[in-house]
């Protein structure tokens, strides 16, 4: 289990934390590990009736660690023993009900999760970002569909192809979050409502998410964009980003061709 994910199980929810704040939480492997361990056991856990994603310091979470992407380019990791797809997995197949709290910024896998949870609270002026072509990338997590149903072909693009965040005042009122709110009330928002909910009853929780999410084209989405990211891994316009970040400089595509 990694010491980056802290997990308690309070009144019927269980708090998912992440807890990695000096690398503002930028999701490792052994994370994404736990991660999909604890999400696959809370189904079958009869003392879990809601899961809650929650997070330590001044970011919700920078997405995918950069190193591992940077490992796979560089052919140090295999992607196809990548934990990223389990934890992408149990979130899409997921019955039992998720909500999140988000300060501060999301960033990639940090934004994409939450069109898989079903409650999202964030601050005011939380900064949300899928910067996936910046790092000449693709959108993961059914994103490429889920991110456009939620908000539209038009803003969903922008995100994705211009990489700029939003704040969480209009990921609220563009319907990526149910509430913003001030930055100091977002937890304890969240814990009420992810309490108020393992009130109800649960059988009809889950089979309400099941009419409304088509979990397996869902996850065959994913499987689909897994393919196309992992293969995009490999190419010199990642390797140009990647090393760009390593160098705190911008990257410069210019030498490839269109
Ligand atoms: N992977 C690995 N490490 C990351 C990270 C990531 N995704 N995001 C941040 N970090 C690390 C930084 O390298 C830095 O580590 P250091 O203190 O050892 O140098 C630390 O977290 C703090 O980040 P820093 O960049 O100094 O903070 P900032 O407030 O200036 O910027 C971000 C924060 C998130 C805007 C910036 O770090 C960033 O752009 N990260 C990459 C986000 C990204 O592209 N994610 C993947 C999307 S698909």
């Amino acid at each position: 289990m990694s010491e980056h994910v802290r997990l308690a199980v309070e009144d019927g929810v269980l708090r998912i934390t992440f807890a990695r704040p000096d690398k503002k939480n930028a999701i490792t492997q052994p994370m994404y590990g736990t991660l999909a361990e604890a999400l696959t056991r809370a189904e079958t856990d009869p003392s879990v009736r809601v899961v809650l994603f929650e997070a330590e310091g001044d970011a919700f979470s920078a997405g995918n660690d950069l190193s591992d992407f940077a490992a796979v380019a560089a052919g140090t990791l295999d992607r196809h023993n990548m934990k990223t797809p389990l934890f992408l997995n149990a979130l899409a197949r997921a019955h039992k009900p998720i909500v999140a709290a988000v300060t501060g910024l999301a960033v990639g896998v940090g934004v994409t999760m939450l069109l898989h949870c079903d409650l999202v609270f964030v601050a005011d002026d939380a900064k949300l970002s899928v910067p996936f072509v910046n790092l000449a990338l693709v959108p993961e997590a059914a994103s490429s569909a889920l991110l456009q149903a939620r908000i539209g072909y038009a803003r969903a693009y922008a995100m994705f192809a211009l990489g700029e965040p939003i704040d969480g005042r209009t990921a609220a009122s563009f319907g990526i979050a149910n509430a913003s709110l001030p930055v100091g009330e977002v937890r304890a928002k969240a814990l009420a409502a992810a309490k108020q909910l393992a009130t109800r009853p649960t059988g009809a929780l889950q089979a309400t998410k099941q009419l409304m999410r088509d979990g397996t084209a869902i996850a065959a989405l994913i499987a689909k964009e897994s393919q196309i990211f992992g293969d995009r891994l490999k190419s010199p316009e990642t390797a140009e980003a990647l090393q760009a970040f390593a160098e705190r400089r911008a990257p410069d595509f210019s030498k490839f061709s269109g």
